[in-house]
């Protein structure tokens, strides 16, 4: 019994490493792009009330916010394995290779990301005037790191 029980998780822990080859690598880039696109919605809700094409909401605006707020401490370190870039996936992502070799800068953006959202989830639910004047260091932070690491 015992010997058997010592060879199973070994068993079970090398039959995991090799899964982490073609399915896996997929399955980070899909969830990279869905958590951008999880940030663009929540960005897109703000950015609309902030420009005056959707009526300004407190509640929607907050829980938007606190979303951001949320999806930026969420350690998403495994959504980025080396060599995801378009470089050597082509079509299916839009993310650059420079984003690898200056990995320190976009790990900045995402740090400006998690201080700008946390000033605005305490601030969108306050009067549009404070959505405002609060919503531009997020801009800043996806708009930053998309014009060095993203396609467009
Ligand atoms: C650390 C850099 C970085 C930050 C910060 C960042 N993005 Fe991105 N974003 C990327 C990269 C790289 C891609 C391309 C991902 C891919 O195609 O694999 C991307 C893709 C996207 C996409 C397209 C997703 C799709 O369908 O493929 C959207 C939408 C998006 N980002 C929105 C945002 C918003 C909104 C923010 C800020 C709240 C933001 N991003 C912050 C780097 C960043």
């Amino acid at each position: 019994m015992k010997t058997i029980l010592k060879v199973v998780p070994i068993a079970a822990a090398l039959a995991l490493s090799g899964m982490a080859s073609a399915a896996d690598f997929e399955k980070q880039v899909e969830a990279r792009q869905a958590y951008m696109e999880v940030l663009g919605y929540n960005m897109g809700i703000l950015g609309a009330m902030a420009r005056g094409k959707m009526d300004y909401d407190a509640d929607l605006a907050s829980a938007a916010a606190n979303n951001l707020k949320y999806a930026a401490m969420m350690n998403n370190g495994s959504m980025w394995p080396a060599g995801s870039d378009m470089d050597a996936l082509g079509d299916k992502t839009e993310a650059k290779a420079d984003l690898w070799k200056n990995f320190s800068q976009a790990a900045g953006y995402l740090d400006d990301l998690k201080k700008g959202s946390e000033t605005l989830a305490s601030a969108a639910g306050n009067g549009l005037d404070e959505l405002r004047k609060n919503i531009g260091a997020v801009g800043d932070a996806c708009g930053g790191c998309h014009k060095k690491f993203k396609e467009d």
